[in-house]
């Protein structure tokens, strides 16, 4: 693989997950156009389709050749009501977190407009803070069974995992995040007083290792006052660490305080590694086809993906092209709008041209 040329894999997946894609690209097209950026990628129609057709969902090899070929992975979303099991997207999209050890899932919640806060006189430098949930284990370890199933006598199982190892380097990551970006305020969440083994992990860790890190302010707050805070006041958090079912649920608790999916991006890092983009959303299959998506998440994170490869002036381009497209209700009419994914895609990259 040549350093010099960034390579991406695509997979726009399922239902929204294809026209939001469909955006980010013309948008990547438009900058590297722009600025002569060495990129290039390259698509894969993996997804509801091709498993209803030929009962593939990861292919063998795919997680050697991310490694081996590809820089970045742009993901759109996955999930179709013709597989209830949602097989699919356990197996690529869970597959690939595990298998590539995609361990920090970072997601921003940012208020790009202040209308689109649904909380009272609420401005827009009051909501900014990133989520970190760990990626690679937690109750998505998929370890467990069931008994007696289908029976009344029926046991379920579905275990948490929590490591030293996983639970550790998510920490780090946070810190050394607030760190970088100079931010005082990070906050740790759990479930201790509840669960005492497994997140008992996460307050010992979390107690050695803010030691080492004084200039920051650190605190803890246990997941459902967490909840209540983030709505009560925002702007007390910067960075929350947390582990990954509680990161999954917070985060789409922030979308809603920032104008909901539409605009939530994420990262799924291993960081020096082949890692994947994709907007915090699924297929949204109550509006695909319709040309209804909002495909500004999808844009951020293909901004977030450009900062990850190496163009750091790419992240603030696209934030900020996206910031005047809301505040000129150039949107999809989740946001109040009245254009398509198309038109919104559209606006966007004459801005950017
Ligand atoms: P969802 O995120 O797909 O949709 C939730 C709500 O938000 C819906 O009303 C939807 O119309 C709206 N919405 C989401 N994204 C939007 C956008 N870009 N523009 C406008 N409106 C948007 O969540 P869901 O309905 O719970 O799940 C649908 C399917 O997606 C399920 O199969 C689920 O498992 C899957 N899913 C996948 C991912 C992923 O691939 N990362 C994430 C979440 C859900
Ligand atoms: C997300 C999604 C996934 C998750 C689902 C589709 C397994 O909700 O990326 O937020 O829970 O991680
Ligand atoms: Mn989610």
């Amino acid at each position: 693989m040549s350093d010099s040329i960034k390579r991406i894999a695509v997979i726009p997946g399922d239902g929204i997950g294809r026209e939001v894609i469909a955006e980010a690209l013309r948008v990547l097209e438009v900058l590297k156009r722009r600025n002569r950026w060495p990129l290039e990628w390259v698509s894969f129609d993996w997804g509801a389709e091709k498993f209803l057709r030929e009962g593939v969902t990861l292919p063998a090899g795919a997680l050697e050749m991310f490694r081996r070929e590809f820089h970045a992975i742009l993901f759109g979303a996955l999930g179709d009501p013709r597989v209830p099991s949602n097989q699919h997207a356990v197996d690529i999209l869970l597959g690939t977190r595990f298998g590539v050890d995609l361990y920090v899932n970072p997601r921003p919640v940012k208020l790009l407009d202040a209308r689109l806060c649904p909380l009272k006189g609420c401005a827009e430098r009051e909501i900014d803070m990133v989520i970190f949930r760990e990626n690679t284990e937690g109750a998505y370890a998929g370890m467990g069974g069931n008994f007696k199933r289908d029976t009344p006598e029926e046991v379920a199982v579905q275990e948490d995992v929590n490591t030293r190892k996983g639970v550790e380097r998510i920490i780090i990551h946070a810190f050394e995040h607030a760190r970088r970006h100079n931010l005082k305020k990070l906050c740790m969440c759990d479930k201790s007083n509840a669960m005492p083994h497994g997140h008992g992990l996460w307050q010992r860790t979390f107690a050695e290792v803010r030691k080492r890190y004084p200039e920051v302010e650190a605190s803890h707050l246990y997941v459902d006052t967490l909840a209540l805070e983030m709505i009560r006041n925002p702007a007390q958090f910067q960075v929350i660490v947390t582990c990954n079912l509680f990161g999954d649920i917070l985060s789409d608790l922030g979308a809603g305080l920032v104008g909901g999916l539409g605009v939530t991006p994420s990262a799924n890092l291993h960081p020096g590694s082949v890692s994947l983009f994709e907007p915090v959303h699924g297929s949204a299959p109550n509006i695909a086809g319709k040309n209804l998506a909002n495909p500004l998440a999808a844009i951020l994170s293909a901004g977030m993906m450009l900062d990850y490869l190496g163009f750091p002036e790419a992240a603030g381009q696209i934030e900020s092209a996206v910031a005047e497209a809301i505040h000129l209700d150039k949107t999809t009419p989740d946001l109040g709008g009245s254009l398509g994914t198309r038109e919104v895609g559209d606006w966007i990259c004459t801005r950017l041209a």
